[in-house]
Formats: C-alpha cells, sequence, structure tokens
C-alpha cells in the first residue's frame, strides 16, 4: 500500500471539476486520506517544481500553480504513485490515453488539470510537503 500526492491544478478547480475527480480516484480505488483547498505563494510554488528550476517553462508553471485555488490530496491505494500517473494520463493531454484525466480535462500541456508524484521520494516529500504540521 502506497500514499502518493494528487494537485488537482488551478484550470480544473476554475471549471468546478474538483468535485468530479475526486469521484474518478474513488472509483478507481483510491483512498483520500487528506484533502484541503488552498492557494499557494509563487514562492511556495516554486519551492514545489524546484527540481524544474532550469526548464524553459518553469517562472510560467509557478505563475500558473500560485493563480488561483487547487485541491492537494494524499491518496492511497496498492501501487498508488504508478496508478495515480496511469489514471492521470501523459503531461500533454493531446498524448493522453482515453479515459484518463488528462484527457477528458486536460486543456493543453501547462493546463493539463491534475499533478501526480513520480516516485516513492517524491511522494514523501510532496506529502510533508503540503502536510507536515
Ligand atoms: O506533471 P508531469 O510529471 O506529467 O510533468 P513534468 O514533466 O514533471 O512537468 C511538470 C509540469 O510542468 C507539467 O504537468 C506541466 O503542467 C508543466 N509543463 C509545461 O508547462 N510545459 C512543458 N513543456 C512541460 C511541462
Ligand atoms: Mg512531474
Amino acid at each position: 500500500i502506497e500514499q502518493t500526492l494528487s494537485i488537482i491544478k488551478p484550470d480544473a478547480v476554475e471549471r468546478n471539476l474538483d468535485n468530479e475527480i475526486k469521484e474518478i480516484f474513488k472509483n478507481k480505488g483510491f483512498i483520500i486520506l487528506k484533502e484541503k483547498k488552498i492557494q499557494i505563494e509563487k514562492s511556495e510554488a516554486e519551492k514545489f517544481y524546484k527540481v524544474h528550476e532550469t526548464k524553459p517553462f518553469y517562472n510560467d508553471l509557478c505563475d500558473y500553480l500560485s493563480s488561483g485555488p487547487i485541491v492537494v490530496m494524499v491518496l492511497q491505494k496498492e501501487n498508488a504513485i504508478l496508478e495515480n500517473r496511469k489514471l492521470m494520463g501523459a503531461t500533454n493531454p493531446i498524448d493522453a490515453e482515453e479515459g484518463t484525466i488528462r484527457k477528458k480535462y486536460g486543456i493543453s500541456i501547462d493546463k493539463n488539470s491534475v499533478h501526480g508524484s513520480d516516485s516513492s521520494e517524491n511522494a514523501q516529500i510532496e506529502i510533508d510537503f503540503f502536510f507536515k504540521d
């Protein structure tokens, strides 16, 4: 049993898709252990996405993640990290498979509706980032 960090990004929350997306996770057997709807500062987005700091899209990405409310969740399931990545689909919604969240809701490579941790190490770091008290 693993835990992973999921974020419903501003483009999806803005379209009131957060409940619909949460239902998809639950229907696929994920348990939502923790969740909160928040808006973060750009400086926090920069810290969260630090791994991408040398990428050309880094500044826009951090502006975007801090541009409106997001829903952050700890999801639990067997193989949660990989299962969530599969359910999300490819980074660019154009490349995402039928039945994935990004295929269904993603608008563009930047406004792709959801984030999911990509490894167990990063899952722990990202869960602590949002939920360490
Ligand atoms: O989110 P994912 O792990 O699938 O992709 P990533 O390569 O870790 O990139 C993080 C986020 O940066 C993506 O989800 C996109 O929102 C954004 N991105 C972008 O705006 N332009 C790119 N060329 C690549 C990624
Ligand atoms: Mg990533």
